[in-house]
């Protein structure tokens, strides 16, 4: 029998994919190993959206070949990178991989690791075939515990942001069936989760059958056991109001959006194909303001697109200070293979200037984030309780509100899982402080 280890890069997704990968191999009898050193097989579930997350796994690949207790041991390469190792594989033989298998790939996972004894050629060892249909909707994944989970309810995305090579690694937009995500949102209740985060590269493009996203949200929401919803990532091209209304009124459903800006100037968005003006955004953050003053709202910018001048990037600026995010994820161009950006405009942006526009864009989030934070001080939130000690300290126990905003709160005998109800004390950049005033009975 063999032990395997994985380990995972990059977004949700993957987490929720390595799930899938967990389910896959124990159903066909292999087992997990604990850590790399006792495994015979090491996976690595890889990354493809910038180019850092590339190099990680290079470095991997050689460590992992050449580890201490030097027994030998065999590298599968998954995920996103995939699509690309199996040109270089082809390329370059000596890189130590045993065999690739892309994202809708995983069902032939034990296929491949039974071929590792046999004679076959390495390039029968490469599945990285993309497909129309699978949603691994017939497995069950194996989740880690906690009071989290995931369901991935859509995969693949069909937007070509021209920045992004999502579309090439992940393949076209499926969307699975509802009855079936509904069933997974109530086993996880069974097991005992409270939250459930559904994923998908681009959720609100997500239709099965004349069922959209707001429907679905709604459908979840009826799952006895779980009290909160979550969802990421919705596209700012195409937010309908239904949705809108659904999020604000259904009290399940957290009052939280992600909403990727990526650019503030038209222009450079025209360029990212990414189908909205600032106007058209800024409105729709004000749609979302007036149907739900309090949402938070986070995003993704990417500073240094080719192009993008210094004026260009002060639009981004405004259009933080318009919003005021309460956290947002701040990136660096990262020219991708395939991508149209890489086939037709030139990386010309200098890395000094996209370091200090990065700096810059970091201070201004940390000033807002705080900002924001200290808003909630004197307010009362409901806080799931997510674990019994920080890392910090036993004396703390941590949660999260309604917000998705890390909650510390003095420890007691609450339980995981629990909800309380806790006065906000205190705020910093990343967590709000607080006491508890009553527990909750959901
Ligand atoms: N360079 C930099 N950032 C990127 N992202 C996606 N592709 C790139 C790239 N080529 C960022 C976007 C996206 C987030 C998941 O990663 O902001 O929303
Ligand atoms: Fe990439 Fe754009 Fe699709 Fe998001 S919406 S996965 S950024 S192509």
């Amino acid at each position: 029998m063999k032990k395997v280890f994985i380990e995972t890069y990059g977004c949700q997704m993957n987490v929720y994919d390595t799930d899938i990968v967990k389910s896959v191999l124990l159903k066909n009898g292999y087992q997990l190993a604990e850590n790399e050193g006792e495994a015979d097989v090491v996976l690595l579930n890889t990354c493809s959206v910038r180019d850092n997350a590339n190099r990680k796994v290079y470095n991997r690949i050689h460590n992992i070949k050449h580890r201490k207790n030097g027994e030998p041991v065999h590298i599968g390469i998954l995920g996103c990178m995939a699509t690309n190792f199996r040109k270089q594989l082809l390329e370059n033989p000596k890189l130590p991989i045993d065999f690739i298998a892309g994202p809708d790939s995983y069902k032939r996972l034990p296929q491949l690791l039974e071929a590792l004894n046999g004679s076959a050629k390495r390039s029968d060892n490469f599945d990285v075939t993309l497909s129309e249909f699978e949603t691994y909707s017939d497995v069950y994944p194996t989740q880690t515990g906690g009071v989290n989970a995931w369901i991935a309810v859509m995969r693949g995305c069909d937007n070509f942001c021209t920045f992004c090579v999502v579309p090439y690694t992940r393949g076209r937009e499926r969307s699975r069936e509802p009855v079936n995500i509904v069933d997974e949102a109530r086993r996880l209740a069974s097991e005992g989760y409270r939250q459930i985060t559904l994923l998908g590269q681009n959720v609100n493009s997500y239709v099965y059958e004349g069922t959209r996203f707001a429907e679905l949200l709604e459908q979840v929401g009826e799952v006895d056991g779980i009290e909160r919803i979550r969802f990421t990532s919705p596209h700012p091209k195409d937010f309908p109001r239904p949705l809108l209304k659904v999020i604000a009124e259904n009290p399940k459903i957290c009052k939280q959006i992600h909403l990727p800006l990526q650019a503030g100037s038209t222009r450079v968005l025209d360029m990212m194909n990414r189908t909205y003006s600032r106007r058209e955004y800024e409105d729709l953050v004000l749609e979302i303001r007036e149907v739900y003053p309090e949402m938070v709202l986070t995003t993704d910018i990417i500073v240094g697109f080719p192009t993008e001048s210094d004026a260009e990037f002060q639009e981004t600026l405004e259009v933080m200070e318009t919003v005021q995010y309460d956290s947002a994820f701040i990136f660096k161009y990262s020219e991708r293979p395939q991508t149209v950006a890489q086939r037709k405009f030139p990386d010309d942006v200098p890395e000094a200037i996209k370091t200090e526009r990065i700096v810059r864009l970091n201070e201004v989030q940390k000033e807002h984030s705080l900002m924001r934070n200290r808003a909630h001080i004197g307010q009362i939130h409901e806080v799931l309780i997510e674990a019994e000690e920080t890392k910090k300290s036993s004396e703390e126990i941590q949660g999260r509100n309604d917000g998705n905003k890390i909650v510390i709160l003095p420890a007691g005998d609450y339980g995981t899982g629990n909800f309380v109800r806790a006065e906000i004390t205190a705020a910093t950049t990343n967590v709000l402080k607080g006491r508890v005033l009553s527990v909750l009975d959901k």
